[in-house]
């Protein structure tokens, strides 16, 4: 039985900082930012968005009534949740009003923990071919304003359906993976910003990639030449140029680098999602490419502390069909914020201390956002 992506799509918020707006603000040449990290724009998400509301929005674009009663398994992948107790998937489960007969958990291994989800939801629905499985990458990166991680800073989800007799995209049964105890980048408790070591998280990365690409490999006899596509994790889109060409030669294979520009499309406009980066990478190529049925491709994921996976996938027939059509609709109607508003929208917080706060949502046009902050529990809109 096959089993993998049947469904799948993302949102991200309606506002975002052009990287030339970035390096005149910060003093830094802008090809550093469009060339030398390859990024162009990153979203930033009002203080009305979060990590459940964006992952509902993704969500809702690509439910029908009739998966709202085959899913029996909801799971949020995320590094910047809301709640050290209740999961996420509680709320989402309820804002998409998906039957009561399910299971909903939260996933935490930094931006790998989707990829966990999405390997777990496999073998749930080898055992329930029946049922469906809803996996929710939804993060918001920040670094803080003036840090060094400032440039590769991004928001969105990205939601996809596991099912059997998959319209988009069968996963094969085969997967390298590899963990090491690490400190790269990581988030105490205390600190609404992450930690990194920039360099060294970047080595760990290229070190987990050829850990288990060449594990893969090994494993499965395959070898490049089964591949039409390599994905990866972006937390820029330089680092995944990078990678693959640690495996691939452009004058041999350029129809790699070509997939992996359009990999890249909306990654580079959208900034770092963490958990949804790899997946947002894989829309991009799905809808930007022009990959036949049939065709391989490879996923990297990457998670800081740290967790990697190579896994793969063939396109079923027909896959373009069943895209959502508005991804693009969505990031052209996203509003252009200057330096200064950027830094506003970045330095507003929501209270701690248990009072009331009413939120402005006049700006909202998404289907889902946070309303209030009432007895400590924040009030959706649904
Ligand atoms: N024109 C063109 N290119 C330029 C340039 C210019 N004027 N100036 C610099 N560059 C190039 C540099 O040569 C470099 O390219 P190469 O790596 O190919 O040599 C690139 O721009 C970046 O320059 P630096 O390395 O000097 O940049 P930096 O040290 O200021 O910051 C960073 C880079 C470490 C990635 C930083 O942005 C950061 O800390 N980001 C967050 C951490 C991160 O994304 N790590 C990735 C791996 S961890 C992971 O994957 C998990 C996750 O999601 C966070």
């Amino acid at each position: 039985m096959k089993i993998g992506i049947d469904k799948i799509g993302f949102y991200s918020p309606g506002y975002f900082l052009d990287m030339a707006d970035l390096a005149t603000a910060r003093n830094a040449d802008v090809n550093k930012y469009t060339i030398g990290l390859g990024q162009d724009r990153m979203a930033m998400p009002p203080i009305t968005q979060d990590t459940i509301t964006m992952a509902a929005n993704a969500a809702v674009g690509i439910l029908s009534e009739e998966d709202l009663e085959a899913i029996d398994l909801v799971i949020l992948g995320t590094e910047s949740g809301t709640d050290q107790s209740k999961a996420g998937a509680t709320a989402i489960h309820h804002l998409l009003g998906i039957n009561p007969y399910a299971r909903a958990i939260e996933m935490k291994q930094a931006c790998y923990a989707a990829t966990a989800g999405i390997q777990l939801a496999k073998g749930h629905i080898a055992l329930n071919p029946t049922k469906k499985a809803l996996i929710i990458a939804s993060d918001i990166s920040k670094y803080g304003l003036n840090s060094g991680g400032e440039p590769t800073q991004g928001a969105g989800a990205v939601a996809i359906l596991i099912a059997a007799n998959p319209r988009i995209m069968s996963l094969d049964n085969d997967a390298a993976y590899f963990t090491d105890d690490i400190l790269d980048f990581w988030r105490p408790n205390y600190s609404d910003y992450a930690f990194v070591d920039g360099q060294y998280s970047n080595e760990q990365y290229q070190r987990f990639f050829e850990a288990t690409f060449n594990r893969y490999m090994e494993d499965t006899g395959r070898t490049l030449d089964d591949f039409n596509a390599l994905t990866f994790h972006i937390p820029y889109t330089k680092l995944g140029l990078k990678s693959l060409r640690m495996v691939a030669d452009i004058d041999t294979r350029p129809d790699l680098f070509e997939n992996f520009n359009h990999a890249t499309y909306y990654n580079r406009t959208v900034g770092n999602i963490y958990t949804g980066s790899l997946y947002l990478s894989l829309i991009s190529l799905l809808e930007k490419g022009s990959l036949a049925a049939g065709s391989r491709i490879g996923l990297f994921s990457y998670g800081s502390g740290a967790v990697g996976e190579f896994f793969s996938g063939v396109l079923e027939d027909g896959y373009k069909d069943h895209l959502v059509s508005d991804h693009q609709t969505m990031i052209d109607a996203r509003k252009r914020l200057s330096i200064h508003a950027y830094e506003a929208m970045y330095n507003v917080s929501l209270i701690k201390d248990g009072s009331h706060q009413i939120l402005d949502t006049t700006h909202e046009t998404s289907p889902f956002y946070l309303k209030e902050i009432k007895h400590h529990k924040r009030v959706y809109n649904k």
